[in-house]
């Protein structure tokens, strides 16, 4: 019996420039099924642009991306959702003028036919979306407010249940906890233990070491561009990283 979960995405030798700026230089990237990797560097890292690039936002200059043992391209966000790889940026996350059904079905509403007419079928998207959210135990009393009225955390949570409710495969959070009290930061934390139960593969970043260390199996240091190393998250030393990043 294979004790190995099965490789969810392979990047190889990914570049990308900027005008004069290599971002990204032959970056090697590797993701599990229900395996947590925080990506970590400091600013200018090139984090982002890696992320961009499996999200995505843009196509790297050279090298391949390899998803459930296939090679693809990513021609655009709508593309690489519609695989499964869902991305939590900070704010981009969510219409705020829409209730938290509407959102969670942003882009793929179900439809219904009301006097001979094609209309979205709200009251089943409201459902469906009570369901994924109750099996989160996020704890949303009201489903019908938009979601500009809602906490930070609670945006976080609703993005997640989205990626939930639509099977995502693999999950990209961009610095998740970063704008959030410390109770919304753990909730957030204990839903990324939950995608991982359920084998999603989940890729974070985030500045914060503590975070890393409570929520990843494995760290991948980018620094200038570069792989500047990997270490598993248990075992690892919270200063050998910090080196690891700055150099
Ligand atoms: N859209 C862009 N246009 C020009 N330069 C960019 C763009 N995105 C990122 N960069 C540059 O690429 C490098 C890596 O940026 P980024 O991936 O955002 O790093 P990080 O997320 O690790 O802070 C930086 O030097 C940044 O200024
Ligand atoms: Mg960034």
């Amino acid at each position: 019996m294979s004790d190995r979960p099965a490789v969810l995405l392979e990047a190889k030798k990914i570049s990308k420039r900027f005008g004069g700026v290599h971002a990204l230089e032959d970056v090697d990237f590797r993701l599990h099924a229900g395996e947590v990797v925080a990506l970590a560097g400091d600013n200018g890292a090139g984090k982002s642009t890696l992320i961009k690039i499996i999200s995505g936002v843009f196509p790297p200059d050279s090298g391949e991306i390899a998803f459930q043992g296939g090679r693809v391209t990513l021609a655009n966000p709508q593309d690489a959702r519609t695989r499964g790889i869902e991305t939590i940026y900070q704010d981009l996350a969510l219409a705020d003028n829409l209730d938290v059904g509407a959102n969670v079905f942003l882009g793929r509403e179900p439809m219904t036919r009301w006097m001979g007419l094609k209309v979205i079928d709200r009251r089943r998207m409201r459902e469906e979306a009570a369901r994924t959210l109750d099996t989160l135990d996020i704890g949303l009393d009201r489903l019908d407010r938009p979601v500009r009225a809602l906490s930070g955390g609670q945006r976080q949570c609703v993005a997640i249940g989205r990626a939930l409710h639509w099977q995502a495969k693999i999950m990209i959070m961009d610095e998740p906890t970063a704008a959030l009290g410390v109770p919304e930061q753990r909730k957030v934390l204990a839903l990324i233990q939950s995608l991982k139960a359920r084998g999603v593969g989940i890729i974070f970043i985030s500045h914060n070491l503590q975070d890393i260390f409570a929520a990843s199996d494995r760290i991948v240091v980018l620094r200038r561009g570069v792989n500047a190393g990997e270490r598993a998250t248990a075992g690892a030393n919270p200063d050998e990283i910090v080196r690891m990043m700055v150099g």
